[in-house]
């Protein structure tokens, strides 16, 4: 019952060229299915994942938690399993539940300008994250890590795409009082760079080799390109947020609702949080969007047909999901209404688990759909609707982002923000406050290029009393040997 009869052939065509099976593998920058004896790529196992990487899933018990502290019904993604693994979530609540600062971070690497629905699905969530829990939300754009790890590209045109990519994730819609978006080469320098070398310092090349596999012929930058993924999850890379007491700081921990694949960075990062005596971040885990042409794969910016593009037309979209959406449907029309559909790999029901809210609705479709009364065309045609739909109003808040707003979410200034209503805020943050005239008052080290005199005059002090120090320290020692040898 296939709209596209010669499909399934198409999917067992391309998997016949590494006909040779081989177990799944997702990593931070690949990400396969498991490949069968007969040739054939398995849809992710997200399962086996917790396992593997030592996560915990999102159970009922951890769903109604959320229900009673946060006041809100978990958000669909979160009923439904597609955000489905977490580390320290838990914590997260203990917190929410006294009002105590803590911050959202997550990011995206900006290796070209067409970002796909695939994409913007953990922005999704994190926006309902910043309405429901009225944090700070610290998103990064990893233009370095672009350029790392591309024989291609150049500097210019990833920072490029840092910037048009930002437009992308404003239009979420996040709220401009409570974001910080920035780019690594805007970015690094100040806090978080003392917090990228204190990060680097802890990790060996053995520990990179082993989490990443790198090897000899693995340029230097990828190797250390962890250090600065890692270090922004530590309030006190952000002085202009956070207040630069790293007493106050080093407490406050992040939530990272990320893409599975990212967790590799995290352990990573929680491993050196402890060391450094930083809070450990916790973090919520997203499984992906299937490719067009079915699970086991996920949507890809290089691959036109794989994906949805967040530029489609409405037309586009309709061709696109009827050519080449994976259909769980039956070989004919008689054998779908008697045997009825498989919903588990059809890529139609999928998409209709991440866009539509309707629990009931959902439901009925997946019924129908397994029992014969809704054919493959009909089901698709429901996917379409919803797609373009997305796409379509995305598109009208794309449009409303100007270049003003952008520089707004990338400018080093103070965020303001509440947690929960309920509870009177036990601040251990000295607030950074905005003065009359829109100017950060605080003498936040903030990038480089934005340094006030006054940031100049503080990190020269810094400067000065850590030579003192280190003068002091070095009579000590003199002193000490000369006693030695008086002795
Ligand atoms: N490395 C990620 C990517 O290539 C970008 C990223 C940086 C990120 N920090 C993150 C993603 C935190 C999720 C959460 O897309």
């Amino acid at each position: 019952m296939a709209s596209v009869p010669d499909q399934t052939a198409a999917v067992a065509d391309a998997t016949a060229r590494d006909a040779a099976s081989s177990k799944q593998d997702i990593n931070p920058w690949s990400v396969s299915g498991e490949v069968g004896e007969d040739g054939k790529v398995k849809a992710i196992d997200y399962r086996k994942l917790i396992d593997e990487f030592g996560t915990s899933s999102i159970n009922e018990a951890l769903l109604q938690r959320w229900e009673k502290v946060t006041g809100t019904r978990p958000h669909r993604f979160m009923r439904r399993g597609i955000f489905f693994s977490h580390r320290d979530l838990d914590m997260i609540l203990d917190r929410y539940e006294k009002n105590e600062p803590f911050f959202l971070y997550t990011g995206r690497g900006p290796s070209s300008d067409s970002m796909h629905i695939g994409h913007t699905q953990v922005f999704d969530f994190v926006k309902w994250l910043q309405e429901t829990l009225d944090v700070p939300l610290i998103v990064m754009l990893t233009d370095d890590e672009k350029y790392l790890f591309s024989e291609k590209r150049t500097v210019e045109e990833v920072m490029g795409y840092s910037r048009t990519n930002a437009t992308d994730i404003i239009a979420a819609g996040f709220d401009p009082k409570k974001t910080f978006i920035f780019s690594d080469f805007a970015y690094v320098g100040g806090a978080f760079y003392k917090n990228i070398v204190r990060f680097a310092k802890r990790v060996t090349y053995n520990t990179a080799k082993a989490i990443f596999g790198f090897d000899g012929s693995s340029n230097i930058g990828k190797i250390h390109f962890a250090s600065i993924q890692g270090a922004t999850s530590f309030a006190s890379s952000f002085p202009h947020i956070f207040g630069e007491d790293e007493k106050k700081t080093a407490s406050i921990p992040c939530l990272i609702p990320c893409a599975i694949d990212q967790d590799p960075y995290f352990r990573l990062t929680r491993d050196c949080a402890s060391g450094l005596k930083f809070a450990k971040p916790a973090l919520i885990h997203m499984r992906f969007l299937d490719a067009l042409q079915g699970p086991g794969s996920k949507m890809s910016a290089s691959d036109d047909n794989s994906a949805i593009f967040l530029s489609d037309s409405a037309k586009q979209i309709k061709t696109k999901v009827n050519r080449y959406a994976f259909s769980g449907g039956r070989e004919t029309l008689e054998e779908h209404r008697e045997k009825g559909g498989n919903a588990d790999v059809d890529v139609a029901y999928q998409y209709l688990t991440f866009f539509m809210e309707d629990d009931e609705e959902l439901k009925k479709i997946k019924d129908d759909y397994t029992g014969g009364r809704l054919l493959t065309g009909e089901l698709k045609a429901i996917c379409i609707d919803y797609l373009q739909k997305y796409v379509g109003a995305f598109q009208e808040r794309r449009s409303k982002v100007t270049d003003a707003v952008v520089d707004e979410f990338m400018s080093v200034r103070p965020l303001e923000w509440k947690g929960n209503p309920n509870v009177p805020r036990a601040d251990l943050v000295v607030p950074v406050t905005k003065p009359a005239d829109g100017v950060a008052s605080a003498d936040a080290a903030g990038a480089p290029g934005e340094m006030s005199k006054n940031q100049m005059k503080k990190l020269l002090k810094e400067q000065q009393t850590a030579a003192k120090k280190a003068a002091k320290a070095k009579e000590k020692e003199a002193a000490e040997a000369a006693g030695d040898d008086e002795a």
